[in-house]
C-alpha cells in the first residue's frame, strides 16, 4: 500500500548548479559535469524512493529542469508533482569563477520564452510560479503577465503561484494573495522562506487555514545557518537548543528545523534542498519525530528580525 504523502519535497536548486549560495560542506567544483550530473540523478532516484513525490526547478537552476524532466518521464509515475518557475537565466555556464551567475527578468517575453521549456515537463506539471516576485520588478501590477498567467492557468489547470526572497516578503505576499483576474483570485501557491530565524511569516496562518492555498518552504535551515557556525555568535544560544533537541529526539539539527516548520506552520510541502543522499535521509528523519508543544515554543523564541536575516543572507557567496 502506498505511504501516505510526505510534508517534504525537494528543491533541485543545488543538484543543477555546482556553485549556490548556501554554506557548502565540501567544494562543489571538484567534479565534472558528467559525474555532478549523475549526482543529481542519485538523489532524484533516493528521494522517490524514500517516498518525496513534489519536486521544485526552474530554468535558472542550471541543468536541474532539464535533468528532472528526463528524470520524471523515465520515472512515469503520475502521484509525481512538479513545480518550476520563470523569470531567472542561468548564465555562469558551470564556471565556478563566473562573475555573473544569473540573470533576473520579470518580462514577458521572458515568461513566454521560458515556458516553451517548462511546458514539456508536463503532465508532471501542476504549478507554475513567478520566480521571486519582488516589488521592484513591478511583476505583481503587470497585467499582460498577470492576465498570460491567468490563461496558462485555464489552459492547462496549472495552479499559479510565486515565490519571496527577502524582508519584504510578507508585504509581497500580502499583495499576491488579493490579485484576481476576471473575478478569480489568481494565486494558489506561496512559496516563501521561513525558518528558525525568519519567522516573520507566521502572521499569514490564517491565509492558508481551511481553503486550498498551498503553503511551500524554503531555505528551512536558512541556506546552512542553522548548524553550529563560529562566524555567527549571536546564534550560541540557538545552536544549544538546536543541539539539545537533536539529542533528545535522536535526530539531526536539519531534522529539528524541518520538523519545527512541518508543525508550526499549515504547510502544504517543506523543501529539502539536499544536495546528497545522506543529507535527504538525515532531513527526511523529520518525518519521524513529533516535537513537543514546549520544544515548539522554545524554537520561536529564537526568531531574529526580517531586517538582520536578509542582511546576512546577501553576505553569504556563490561557492
Ligand atoms: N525561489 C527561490 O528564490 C528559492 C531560493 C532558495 C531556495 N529555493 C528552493 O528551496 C530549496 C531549498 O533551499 P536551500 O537548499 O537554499 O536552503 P536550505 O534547505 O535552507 O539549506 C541547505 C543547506 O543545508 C545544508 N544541509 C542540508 N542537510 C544537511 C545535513 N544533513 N548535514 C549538514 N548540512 C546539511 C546544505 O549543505 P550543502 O550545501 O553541503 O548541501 C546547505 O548548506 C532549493 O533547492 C530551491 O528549490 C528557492
Amino acid at each position: 500500500m502506498e505511504r501516505p504523502t510526505i510534508p517534504l519535497g525537494l528543491g533541485t536548486a543545488a543538484i543543477g548548479r555546482p556553485q549556490y549560495i548556501n554554506i557548502r560542506q565540501k567544494d562543489a567544483s571538484a567534479v565534472s559535469l558528467d559525474t555532478f550530473r549523475q549526482q543529481g540523478w542519485e538523489v532524484l532516484e533516493e528521494a522517490y524512493r524514500q517516498g518525496i513525490r513534489y519536486f521544485d526547478t526552474a530554468p535558472g537552476y542550471g541543468l536541474a529542469e532539464p535533468l528532472l524532466l528526463d528524470w520524471v518521464k523515465e520515472k512515469a509515475d503520475d502521484r509525481i508533482e512538479v513545480a518550476t518557475k520563470w523569470g531567472y537565466t542561468y548564465l555562469a555556464d558551470f564556471d565556478p569563477n563566473a562573475t555573473q551567475h544569473e540573470l533576473k527578468e520579470h518580462s514577458l517575453s521572458k515568461l513566454n520564452e521560458q515556458w516553451l521549456q517548462s511546458k514539456h515537463l508536463l503532465p508532471y506539471l501542476t504549478t507554475y510560479q513567478i520566480h521571486s516576485a519582488t516589488f521592484e520588478t513591478g511583476v505583481l501590477e503587470n497585467e499582460e503577465i498577470l492576465n498570460r498567467l491567468a490563461a496558462l492557468k485555464a489552459e492547462y489547470g496549472l495552479k499559479i503561484g510565486l515565490t519571496t526572497t527577502g524582508a519584504h516578503q510578507l508585504a509581497v505576499l500580502k499583495k499576491a494573495l488579493a490579485v484576481e483576474i476576471n473575478g478569480d483570485l489568481l494565486f494558489e501557491v506561496f512559496q516563501v522562506t521561513y525558518n528558525v530565524f525568519d519567522q516573520s511569516l507566521a502572521v499569514v496562518v490564517p491565509y492558508f487555514e481551511h481553503n486550498n492555498r498551498r503553503l511551500v518552504i524554503k531555505e528551512a535551515l536558512a541556506n546552512g545557518r542553522v548548524f553550529p557556525n563560529k562566524k555567527y555568535r549571536d546564534y550560541e544560544p540557538a545552536y544549544q537548543k538546536l543541539q539539545e533537541l537533536a539529542k533528545k529526539y535522536d535526530v539531526g539539527i536539519d531534522a529539528i528545523a524541518l520538523n519545527f516548520c512541518i508543525n508550526s506552520l499549515p504547510v502544504y510541502k517543506v523543501l529539502s534542498g539536499a544536495a546528497i543522499p545522506s543529507h535527504l535521509s538525515d532531513n527526511l528523519k523529520a518525518d519521524q519525530i513529533e516535537l513537543s508543544e514546549k520544544d515548539l515554543q522554545s524554537l520561536k523564541v529564537l526568531a531574529i528580525s526580517p531586517e538582520k536575516y536578509w542582511k546576512e543572507r546577501k553576505q553569504l557567496g556563490w561557492n
